[in-house]
């Protein structure tokens, strides 16, 4: 199968046919690749972990979850360009690229913490087309299509319905290595915690992007995020119902290194004080 040769997307039936074929194939590595990890947390030792940059590991764990995983991707659409974590951008002319974090959440996982992701993403030129984010431990496996709707373990999913700042709950990423904003992000951590019902550190942006999803939280902000931590949540969000954004409140959050992620109902109350705090 090579959609970029073919009428792949030009026919609706066809488009249906072949966008669960493609998405359960995706799946399928992100199975793969999972079960990987979770082999490995315990060979892992402190001798195997490297610092990439301030507070920013990696391990033979990441880099072969990576290796994996783009050896089953670029057999589903061969010739396909990738953006991933650890090895890069791979361009070959292709229309289709992968945008691949194979560990979310290193922290967590050197830790021990038993919450980290794969995160994939497939952007068709600009445009996000699927996105996969499986969470191993819980087995928990979110998907999405563009305009198909978005799913958890195959069931349809939505974001929630909390109308106001204070009846809701939210995720962030703490700065851990760019610090630029800190004092302005520490004031809104400040009111957002005083005025809703509190703020989740969970340790990997994919998963509280199809957590806001789900619905299990309201939404979730952070800055300083790379493409392969947002593109398939992101997409995720936004098949769910939800609103994704830049800190502008523009579509720019796969590479602007910003990025909002909530339901409809709540953003522009989010929105306005946010920006009223962050850009005193
Ligand atoms: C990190 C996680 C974390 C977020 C960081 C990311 P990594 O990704 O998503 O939640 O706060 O900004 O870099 O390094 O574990 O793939
Ligand atoms: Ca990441
Ligand atoms: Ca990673």
């Amino acid at each position: 199968m090579n959609p970029a040769n073919s009428c792949w997307l030009k026919s609706n039936k066809l488009k249906t046919m072949k966008s669960e074929e493609l998405t359960n194939q995706i799946i399928a590595a992100a199975e793969k690749a999972g079960a990987y990890l979770l082999d490995s947390v315990q060979k892992l030792s402190s001798n195997d972990i490297e610092t990439k940059g301030l507070n920013d590991f990696v391990s033979f764990v990441d880099k072969q979850s990576e290796a994996m995983l783009l050896e089953e991707l670029s057999k589903i659409i061969p010739g396909s360009a990738f953006l991933a974590e650890e090895s890069g951008a791979k361009s070959t002319g292709s229309d289709w690229t992968w945008i691949v974090d194979p560990l979310d959440g290193t922290t967590n996982y050197i830790h021990g913490i038993p919450l980290y992701s794969i995160s994939i993403g497939l952007k068709n030129e600009d445009t996000l087309y699927a996105g996969v984010v499986y969470e191993p431990n819980l087995k928990e496996i979110f998907h999405a299509v563009a305009n198909e709707g978005a799913f958890l373990n195959n069931k349809p999913i939505h974001v929630a319905k909390t109308a106001s700042m204070k009846d809701s709950l939210w995720a962030t990423g703490f700065p851990y290595h760019d610090f630029d904003k800190i004092e302005e992000y520490m004031e809104f951590i400040k009111y957002s915690i005083i005025n809703s019902h509190g703020l989740r550190r969970l340790g990997s942006a994919a998963v509280d992007l199809v957590y806001t999803a789900c619905g299990r939280i309201d939404g979730f902000f952070e800055f300083g995020l790379k493409p392969w931590d947002v593109a398939a949540g992101a997409l995720i969000v936004q098949e769910a119902g939800g609103v994704v954004s830049d800190f502008s409140g523009d579509n720019q959050f796969v590479d602007n290194k910003e990025i909002i992620a909530c339901n409809p109902l709540l953003y522009q109350e989010f929105f306005n004080k946010f920006r009223e705090i962050y850009f005193n």
